[in-house]
């Protein structure tokens, strides 16, 4: 393992910090009328999707097994069932453009469930990871998450159970395919 590899909690902090910026450009953009204005919006959203999928996905595989056997199996849980909540706005957003009424309300959405995720994560599973693991785990982990991010899918998959196997089951045709589609429509380039 590289010496300046980034430990896990570092990894998924910075992904949160990256989503919180694409959020305030979102809100500052709200209810800005130009085509540009509009379409950098979708833009935007695409590019949080993008994010967010790849972010909770490698979460599911690879963090949330170690938070269930080493801190509580109830808190990783918990993070799973608010994860298939927010795929199911993902979802939702997907479909709509940036000029429809419903495009603002499944945003405020997801913000509010994204804001939560992140607050319970950084107040409450990332001090109880640090307590239940050492730091070389924490630093492979992160290693794992980086390389798994760069193969995970892209879109949100809300009819595939937010667990390990089906996750990896589903994964290699799934991220194939939103990549394929990515490349086609050039959507997150
Ligand atoms: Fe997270």
């Amino acid at each position: 393992m590289a010496d300046d590899q980034r430990d896990v909690i570092q990894v998924l902090e910075q992904d949160h910090r990256e989503v919180e910026q694409m959020f305030g450009e979102l809100e500052s953009l709200r209810g800005a009328g130009t085509d540009e204005a509009k379409a950098r919006r979708k833009e935007l959203a695409d590019q949080v999707t993008i994010e967010l999928v790849r972010h909770s996905v490698a979460e599911e595989v690879l963090v949330y097994p170690q938070v269930e056997r080493k801190v509580s199996a109830e808190e990783a849980e918990h993070a799973r069932k608010e994860h298939a909540e927010a795929e199911e706005t993902l979802h939702r957003l997907e479909k709509l453009d940036a000029d429809d009424p419903a495009f603002d309300e499944e945003l405020s959405t997801l913000m509010r469930e994204i804001r939560h995720h992140i607050e319970e994560e950084e107040g409450d599973t990332f001090t109880h990871m640090r307590q239940a693991m050492d730091q070389e785990e924490l630093r492979k982990l992160g290693g794992q998450v980086e390389a798994f991010k760069k193969v995970a899918p892209t879109r949100p998959h809300p009819n595939v159970p937010n667990e390990p196997l089906p996750r990896i089951a589903a994964g290699p045709a799934a991220s194939l395919f939103d990549r394929m589609r990515d490349l086609a429509t050039g959507r997150g380039s």
